[in-house]
């Protein structure tokens, strides 16, 4: 079986009879969902996605991604959030986390428009050098500041490198169908565009062109990754007991009702780094709200037991543990036998290193439970894209179900508005008039 859980060392912390007590509020939210008189219903595409996608524009972006690989030695994928964290993390997963530093014959791709540093910009400028490129510009509002003012910028070097003509050729617009500011200046520039559903979400958004588009660039199997999804969209259909990805969303609720309002993701993999980070928003995103939600945070062992594990063990019993561990490494490192053995480790001889750090997480994981800290194993066959693909819809639809169980709206993201309008106001964006001078006074100006 590609994805299991594994709730062995829940045991001390999550009775049967606490998963058999919160099954009703399970089946609601269950049927809150498929119902879609829940809140929020309005962004439920994801929920079918791996079956009803649109099958020529999956063949378009094939397309467009031969294009750019026979066409560009780099592609700049613009886009914050939901409209990058999906790509970029199914690249660095898939891939590697190295991508742009493995010798390959796919396009060295990188991601603008998530930072408005200057500093970061200028050096993604030097790393593009003369080097051919595109862009794909992937905005579902089209209207977002920190990617349209990095699209600015990436088009005026394209049209500058190519001309406007050439530039055409080599800009990509992931937005709405119809409306927009991007779609507009997409249509009336003639690039080629891509669509991000209306009912499909930023964060849920990694299996439409947003993602799909330059996870193709990389070279991975996006009909692979649709597969999984689909596979886990009938596997986790029914609301049972035997339904792993909601026995999950349940275990959740109950640890943060009993205090465990941290839930920190865990891999042993460097290369699931940015799949934490999208992780993050996806849960923070869709729970952090009404001043309730488990706070998502995340951690690379072993490395980053070095660094927090005197915390966990330790500190505050605010956390629970989600473990992501893949059965099979997909590549080995065989440690040798050393004559002298001065280092003491030939008690590893003949052993791979991948041996090692299963012993690692077997080790971590019944300490950090002696700890009191709970874990929960999602367990991985290999690190490829059909369990990726099974991972991701596991972890969106457990999110949808746990969100309706904490009795917020998972699909939206009021919350964020609030510092956007403040930046609008102080940089002085038409409209903004009253809030500009008013800001300007609590900032003491
Ligand atoms: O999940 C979300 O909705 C957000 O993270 C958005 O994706 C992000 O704010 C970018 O929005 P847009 O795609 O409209 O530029």
């Amino acid at each position: 079986m590609p994805l299991g859980l594994n709730t062995n060392y829940l045991n001390s912390f999550v009775s049967e009879a606490e998963l058999e007590a919160i099954q009703p509020e399970i089946k609601k939210a269950h049927d809150l969902l498929l119902s879609g008189k829940g809140e929020g219903s309005d962004f439920l595409g994801w929920l079918t996605l791996p079956e009803d996608y649109d099958k020529a524009e999956f063949e378009a972006i094939k397309k467009a991604a031969e294009k750019i690989q026979n066409n560009s030695q780099v592609l700049i994928v613009i886009g914050i959030g939901g409209s990058y964290l999906g790509a970029r993390a199914a690249i660095e997963f898939i891939k590697s986390q190295n991508y742009n530093a493995m010798p390959k014959t796919t396009p060295d791709i990188y991601f603008a428009g998530n930072t408005i540093s200057s500093r970061s910009l200028n050096e993604l400028k030097a790393v593009i050098g003369d080097r051919d490129f595109s862009v794909n510009v992937i905005s579902k509002s089209g209207t977002t500041t920190e990617p349209a003012v990095a699209f600015r910028i990436f088009k005026g070097m394209l049209e500058e490198k190519y001309g406007k003509e050439g530039a055409k050729e080599r800009i990509f617009a992931t937005t709405d169908k119809a409306k927009g500011t991007l779609k507009k200046f997409a249509d009336s520039e003639g690039w080629q565009t891509f669509v991000v559903p209306d009912n499909v979400g930023g964060r849920y958004s990694v299996l439409t062109a947003v993602g799909l588009l330059p996870i193709a660039v990389a070279g991975i199997d996006i009909d692979a990754l649709m597969l999984g999804a689909k596979d886990a969209m009938v596997k986790y259909a029914d609301c049972d007991m035997a339904n792993d990805c909601y026995k999950y969303a349940a275990i959740r609720n109950i640890l943060y009702r009993k205090g465990k309002k941290i839930e920190m993701m865990v891999s042993y993999e460097p290369s699931y780094t940015m799949m934490n980070e999208w992780f993050k928003q996806l849960y923070g995103e869709s729970e952090g709200k009404d001043g309730k939600g488990i706070f998502p945070t995340s951690a690379v062992f072993s490395t980053d037991l070095h660094s927090m594990g005197q915390y966990i063990q330790q500190g505050e019993r605010h956390l629970f543990e989600t473990v992501v561990f893949f059965k099979n490494s997909q590549s080995e490192v065989l440690i040798g036998e050393d004559k002298d053995n001065v280092d003491g480790l030939n008690f590893l001889a003949g052993k791979n290193l991948s041996f090692v750090n299963e012993k690692a997480f077997e080790g971590t994981v019944l300490a950090h439970t002696d700890g009191e800290v709970p874990n929960v194993v999602i367990e991985l066959d290999e690190m490829n894209e059909y369990d990726l693909g099974m991972l991701i819809y596991f972890l969106e639809k457990a999110c949808a179900i746990s969100g309706y169980v904490l009795e917020v709206n998972p699909f939206n993201q009021p919350g964020v508005e609030s510092y956007k309008k403040n930046m609008f106001a102080l940089l002085g964006k038409p409209g903004y008039e009253e809030q500009k001078a008013e800001l300007e006074k609590r900032l003491g100006r």
